[in-house]
């Protein structure tokens, strides 16, 4: 069994000063599953995602990637992972070739096998038009194209993805979910976070909620709306705000539904991943409000 695990956190805490941001969390990631990491603004995923990808230490605690302890931040284990990270830095001054060649110089990539891997990517991704442009030029899901081949140019087996789609349109979007399960489908596991339930739910295998550093729930989508009961009523009563409840059986939710005053505005629906998430994290996070602002 353990070989299905391909990342896996033990105890991770992360501390900055006398704030701890990661507090000594479990994570498990299985080989072939596209894993959603999902928690309010400031809730510590991408700490756990710097720290699970080894771009910095963790306080205590301790990562394996593909069975191999993680031994500081140079261990060559790094080389199978790909990530993206949530803010994109390219080198804006040189073009787009050039930033792809960079980045497989970095990883001493012999030159046939990247011009190979270049090639295959920058098809994959549309990005042919662009080769000749310089990065600053290009629009936040160009961008971020260019950084998913920057990501998988060293053939990583662990794709980690720091909220690949905020601030994308629409069908920049479903692009992009395309495109990560057809990495998914050929081999390539992927850790991603977002604040997207929609997508959590259309793309992740597993999922684990993570608040104020504590990881608060693990499992499928199914499983979480389960737990949580899978039939909920959305009401509203007269001078209250809306309300829900949730139900095991659905025959419990109708009776529920019948036994509201008159006049009040009700829906009986299926839970969702949405519902999970604000019932766990509370329906009026105001830790969101933290300005994050990176040091390292
Ligand atoms: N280098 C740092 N120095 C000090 N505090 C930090 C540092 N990095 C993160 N933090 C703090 O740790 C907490 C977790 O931050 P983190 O960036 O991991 O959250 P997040 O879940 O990724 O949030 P978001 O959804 O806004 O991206 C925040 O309170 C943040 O301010
Ligand atoms: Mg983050």
């Amino acid at each position: 069994m353990t070989d299905d695990i391909i990342i896996r956190g033990k105890g991770i805490t992360k501390k900055f000063g006398d704030f701890t941001a990661v507090d000594n969390i479990d994570v498990e990631v299985r080989r072939g599953e596209i894993f959603g990491f999902l928690g309010p603004n400031g809730a510590g995923k991408t700490t756990t995602i710097r720290i699970m990808t080894t771009l910095i230490p963790p306080t205590s605690g301790e990562i394996e990637i593909e069975g191999h302890t993680v031994k500081g931040l140079d261990d060559p284990v790094k080389e199978k992972v790909g990530i993206i990270q949530q803010h994109i830095a390219l080198d804006n001054d040189v073009s787009v070739r050039e930033n792809i060649r960079y980045h497989a110089i970095l990883h001493r990539i012999p030159r046939k096998e990247a011009k190979e891997r270049m090639d295959r990517l920058i098809n994959m991704m549309g990005l042919e038009p662009y080769l000749d442009r310089m990065a600053i030029n290009l629009s936040g899901g160009w961008k971020r194209r260019v950084a998913i081949v920057n990501a998988l140019i060293h053939d990583p087996s662990i794709l980690v993805m720091d909220e690949p789609t905020a601030g994308l349109d629409t069908q920049s979007r479903h692009m992009l979910w395309k495109l990560i399960r057809e990495l998914n489908s050929h081999g390539t596991t992927v850790f991603v976070t977002t604040h997207y339930m929609d997508e959590a739910e259309e793309l992740c295998d597993r999922i684990a909620i993570i608040d104020h550093g504590k990881i608060i729930a693990q499992g499928t989508p199914e499983e979480l709306c389960r737990e949580l009961g899978s039939f909920a009523v959305e009401y509203v009563t007269e001078g209250s705000d809306k309300q829900y409840r949730y139900f095991h059986e659905r025959s419990e939710a109708l009776q529920f539904r019948d036994s509201l005053p008159e006049g009040a505005q009700v829906t009986t629906r299926n839970t969702n991943l949405e519902d999970v998430f604000l019932e766990l994290t509370g329906r009026e996070n105001t830790q969101a409000v933290q300005e994050v602002e990176y040091r390292i």
